[in-house]
């Protein structure tokens, strides 16, 4: 039942600055609190129980930050964290409202809307994603399969991690990253900072609303799928098979339940967290992607896990060829 004092005190260390103010020598809690604009009195308890999480270290009175902090939650190093952190910060008020939520049948807010309302959340989203998202990326192109690509659609692509990845690994390929203006905003940011940059397109569009194009022989969802319900993947399964030549692939990365609905454990519980800020979208059963997939017209359907020692958290990527 405790769990989230855990999970609070980590989003409140980060917001104040703690994990920064760390980040060259250890101190004590009056300096720490010096630094982060804290009070010493109320910041001790707190660096204390990080200690004790061991997500800081505690030497005699001064503190420093433990291995995860210092690679992940320290501002600038190269495998930082904290966008997913803010991401998480701002959701926890869709939490709050579950209640609301269930009771409702209502979300708490949808996601395009948050983006919009909200630039600084875009912001952390589409940061958040790209700073977690490399492993699993490499591991779907590695999947996908190196040399099979020519010309791939990124439906929902967000940061444009996959495709990236998959044109590290398919070296004639071109990538459309097909997403909404305020994301692709940042994505901008990104993509022209790549070396690979004048392979990808960046498309503005509303994978709901308007068509994929043409020519394409991979249409990839990663992570779009589980923010929306039944009626609208089958859709966008039809529009990704009329933008595919035949002999396209379509390839849906996603987290996946098994039969019962009820497991693996991260799958179900991400199933509650997307209630909260789509219309509708839900984490759906690997059975209902196949029955859907084939009813949109995709054949030799595989499956594969995507970094399955992750256990609880490994996510699935289901493929379908266009006849
Ligand atoms: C969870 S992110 C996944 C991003 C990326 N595919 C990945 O796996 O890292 C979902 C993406 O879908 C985009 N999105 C949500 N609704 C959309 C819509 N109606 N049309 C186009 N893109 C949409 C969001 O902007 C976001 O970039």
């Amino acid at each position: 039942m405790g769990a989230y004092r855990r999970t609070k005190l980590v989003l409140v260390a980060h917001r104040l600055g703690v994990f920064d103010a760390l980040a060259a020598k250890s101190a004590d809690a009056n300096a720490v609190a010096d630094r982060v604009h804290a009070h010493p009195a109320t910041l001790a308890p707190v660096l204390d129980a990080l200690s004790g999480m061991g997500v800081l270290e505690k030497s005699g009175a001064l503190y420093t930050n433990g291995a995860i902090a210092a690679e992940h939650l320290v501002k600038g190093r190269p495998m930082y964290l904290g966008h997913v952190l803010e991401m998480h910060d701002r959701l926890w008020e869709g939490w709050s409202n579950l209640e609301h939520v269930v009771r409702s049948g209502q979300p708490w807010r949808t996601l395009p809307a948050l983006l919009e309302a909200e630039p600084d959340f875009a912001d952390r989203y589409i940061r958040g994603m790209h700073n977690f998202s490399g492993p699993a990326a490499r591991e779907v192109a590695r999947l996908v399969g190196p040399g099979s690509v020519k010309r791939m659609l990124d439906v929902g692509g967000g940061p444009g991690t996959y495709a990236f990845a998959i044109l590290e690994q398919n070296p004639e390929a071109r990538a459309t990253v097909l997403d909404l203006d305020v994301t692709l905003r940042i994505t901008r940011e990104f993509a022209n900072a790549h070396p690979l940059k004048d392979r990808l397109e960046l498309r503005v569009g509303n994978y709901l609303e308007d068509e994929y194009g043409d020519g394409f022989d991979l249409a990839l969802m990663s992570h779009t799928t589980h923010d929306e319900p039944e009626v609208r993947v089958r859709d966008m399964l039809a529009r990704a098979y009329q933008a595919l030549d035949r002999g396209g692939r379509v390839a849906i990365h996603d987290w996946v339940l098994d039969d019962s609905g009820a497991t693996p454990l991260d799958p179900a519980l991400f199933g509650v967290h997307v209630m909260l800020y789509t219309d509708g979208g839900r984490v759906h059963r690997r059975a209902d992607y196949e029955r859907w997939l084939g009813e949109a017209g995709f054949v030799r359907l595989e499956h594969h896990l995507v970094l399955p020692e992750r256990v609880a958290s490994a996510t699935t990527l289901l493929l379908g060829t266009k006849p």
